[in-house]
């Protein structure tokens, strides 16, 4: 059996990216469009993610959609399947990333609460409302953004850590409840990559990550676009329930 090029392309594929308004899920989004596939973006930056929906053309609609609303998830969800007429890729991208700077015991209840809400109550309750349209499709794809601060400890980020290493063990279990659908669920785990919510990171961070890479430069979203457009597609269809870190080398598994 051979892989054709059409096995690892997306035409015509039908892709809801949440938080995809700006950062990694708008490069997920550009890459999306430029491999042929209809994409929903959802957010709470609503005014960012019209205008880039209108900027990427007609296959690219904008959803608002509050990863903190179990209700807002189920009607986001369905109507992004309406958009596009049903759903086959979905990237569990959208989360609270700018919850770090503090040790442990300064991180504040409520920050610790909202972070979990959103980055794994959401991406719980997105991939349920998004199950059956995924497995309608025959071949539904998951991505999930966990993260390799998850992978490596990194300190002064614990509730985001942890909210990340739910995202994986949530891909080890969601694989084995989708496949018998024919759904793959898999993560990606990038290094620290430069988008405007890592501004705030302190150069020492950029600098730890830089050093300890195999590739030593800085991390771009275009670094990560491959592994996600690879794991969307038809040829993938026989990995899943796995971690890919995507870092240069940061973190080795
Ligand atoms: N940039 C990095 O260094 C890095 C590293 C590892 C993992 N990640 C992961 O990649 C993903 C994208 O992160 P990013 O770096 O582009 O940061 P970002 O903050 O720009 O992206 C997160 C997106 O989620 C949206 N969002 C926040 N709260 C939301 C809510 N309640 N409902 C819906 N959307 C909400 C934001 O508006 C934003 O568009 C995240 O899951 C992040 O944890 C990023």
């Amino acid at each position: 059996m051979t892989t054709s090029l059409p096995e690892i392309m997306l035409p015509g594929r039908k892709v809801l990216v949440t938080g995809g308004a700006r950062g990694l899920g708008e490069a997920f989004a550009r890459a999306l469009v430029a491999a042929g596939a209809g994409v929903v973006i959802s957010d709470v930056l609503h005014e960012r993610g019209e205008a880039l929906a209108a900027e990427l053309g007609d296959k690219v609609f904008y959803v608002p959609m509050d990863l903190s609303d179990a209700d807002a998830i189920k009607a986001g969800v369905d109507t992004a399947a309406k958009h596009l007429g049903g759903l086959d890729g979905l990237i569990n991208n959208g989360a609270i990333t700018n919850s770090g700077g503090k040790q442990m015991a300064d991180i504040a209840l409520d920050t610790w609460d909202r972070v979990m809400a959103v980055n794994v109550r959401g991406t719980w309750l997105t991939t349920v409302a998004a199950q059956p349209w995924l497995a309608e499709s025959g071949y539904g794809r998951v991505v999930n953004l966990a993260s390799d601060t998850a992978l490596w400890g990194a300190p002064n980020l614990m509730a985001y850590v942890a909210s990340k290493g739910a995202v994986v063990a949530m891909t080890h279990s969601m694989a084995r409840e989708l496949g018998p659908q024919g759904i793959t669920v898999n993560a990606i785990a990038p290094g620290l990559t430069l988008v405007e919510a890592t501004e705030y990171v302190p150069q020492v961070r950029h600098e730890h990550y830089r050093n300890g890479r195999a590739i030593e430069r800085a991390q771009v979203p275009e670094d990560l676009t491959a592994a996600v457009m690879f794991l969307l597609s038809r040829g993938s269809g026989y990995i899943t329930g796995q971690v890919l870190p995507v870092n240069g080398g940061f973190v080795m598994k």
